[in-house]
């Protein structure tokens, strides 16, 4: 009952012109419900491939993903933004905040799909303004990214993929871009949305951070090498 994510045998295989890259290579993996599961290894090993097809942004060659108890192996792309918009949200290295928008905007920004519509108007406006206070930035709703550091930026990232509530968040090495100190702040609020019940997918180079983690898995080449 307490699965969220079953992976089984799966294998990626990116076709270049003169090879087939074996990116992933029998993944089997499941993740529960309230997990904070971190995925290390090397530059190159495979580590944003597989949060990306966990997350519904790329495509397996093989294998089954079960997500939710309902197999979404042959999803077509309606339903899988849909599981997206939904239950999932995006936290990136690189923040992808949209400076021609204020912070406010950003933050209300995934609100916008089709899915949403029934969000009134003023539901939107409080949503942003909790889940801004959530990360401690209320007080930068008028203002725009480039305003901000980048520990700022990123927690900003934060609310915004807490908007539609999702229980479970993907972040692609979100303290990459960071110093360290601006890291464990924001490690402390992914930390914090975990004990909120919220699973928490996590991609790091970073050796420090496993102990945030309750699930670490080690890729090497593609294969799972070890679990922790
Ligand atoms: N669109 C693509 N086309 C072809 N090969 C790709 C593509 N995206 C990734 N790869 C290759 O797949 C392998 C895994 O890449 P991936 O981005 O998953 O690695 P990573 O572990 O996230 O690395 P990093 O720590 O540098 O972000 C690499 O060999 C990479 O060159
Ligand atoms: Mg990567």
């Amino acid at each position: 009952m307490n699965k969220l994510v079953e992976l089984v045998n799966i294998n990626k295989f990116y076709k270049l012109k003169d090879q087939n890259l074996h990116v992933l290579k029998d993944i089997n993996l499941t993740i529960e419900r309230g997990d904070f599961l971190m995925i290390m290894g090397k530059s190159g090993s495979g580590k944003t491939t597989l949060l990306n097809l966990l997350g519904f942004l790329d495509h397996f060659t093989s294998g089954k993903y079960i997500f939710n108890e309902k197999d979404v192996t042959y999803l077509n792309e309606n339903q899988r933004s849909e599981l997206r918009n939904i239950h999932m949200g995006f936290i990136f290295q690189q923040f992808h905040l949209i400076d021609s928008l204020t912070i406010g905007q950003n933050v209300e920004l995934p609100m916008l799909y089709k899915e949403r519509n029934h969000i009134s108007k003023k539901e939107k406006s409080h949503r942003v303004d909790k889940y801004l206070d959530t990360v401690g930035l209320l007080n930068k709703k008028k203002q725009t990214p480039s305003e901000l550091s980048g520990g700022q930026q990123q927690r900003i990232a934060i609310a915004r993929a807490l908007i539609n509530d999702p229980y479970v968040i993907f972040a692609d090495e979100p303290t990459g871009a960071l110093d360290s100190e601006t890291s464990e702040d924001i490690m402390n609020i992914l930390k914090k949305l975990n004990e909120d019940n919220k699973t928490i997918i996590m991609v790091t180079h970073d050796g420090d951070l496993t102990k945030y983690a309750n699930k670490v898995i080690h890729l090497k080449d593609g294969l799972i090498t070890k679990v922790d």
